[in-house]
């Protein structure tokens, strides 16, 4: 995913606790799926400077189970602007820190984030700062996924 820039990037670090667990005694999807959101939407705010709405969730991968005890590290990255809308990709990173182990890449998503004013209406944000040709790929492929949508309206 290349250098990442500050402005427009966040990690968040978690221990999962009995009470994120699902029936069988892993980590429900939900709960992981809520520190995304919460993730998306920092970095999100944080590049905008303005507050931000989840508008959409694409391509949401459960690599692997989750199991409690262990430590999650949500990462955040904006890879596409448009006018008003932000897309930030996210993963899960897991440790098993009892075992002192890297169990590796749990989860990984693209959240499509809307700024608005005080009126919740669409408002016009700052174009991201790319640094490396890594980044200006990732913009490009960016802008086509949201080329796409538009044409199918979403
Ligand atoms: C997201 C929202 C503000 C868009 O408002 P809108 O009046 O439909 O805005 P527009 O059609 O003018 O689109 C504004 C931008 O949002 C993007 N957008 C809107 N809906 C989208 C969707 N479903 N998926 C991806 N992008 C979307 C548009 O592409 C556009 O991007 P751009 O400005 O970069 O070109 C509005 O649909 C909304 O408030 N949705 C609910 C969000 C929410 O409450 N989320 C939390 C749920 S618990």
């Amino acid at each position: 995913m290349g250098k990442l820039s500050s402005k427009s990037a966040l990690t968040l670090g978690q221990v999962m606790l009995p009470s994120h667990s699902n029936v069988a005694g892993n980590v429900f999807g939900g709960e992981i799926l809520k520190l995304m959101d919460s993730v998306a939407y920092a970095v999100a705010m944080k590049h905008s400077e303005s507050n931000v709405v989840t508008a959409r969730i694409d391509e949401i991968m459960f690599h692997k189970p989750i199991l409690i005890g262990s430590v999650v590290k949500c990462s955040g990255k904006v890879v596409f602007t448009g006018k008003s809308s932000i897309e930030v990709y996210l993963t899960i990173d897991v440790d098993d820190i009892q075992n002192r182990k890297t169990c590796g890449r749990a989860l990984s998503a693209y959240f499509t984030m809307v700024a608005v004013d005080e009126n919740n209406k669409p408002k016009i944000i700052p174009q991201l700062e790319l640094i490396d040709e890594a980044e200006k790929k990732e913009f490009e492929k960016g802008k086509e996924r949201y080329e796409k949508r538009k044409l199918l309206k979403y």
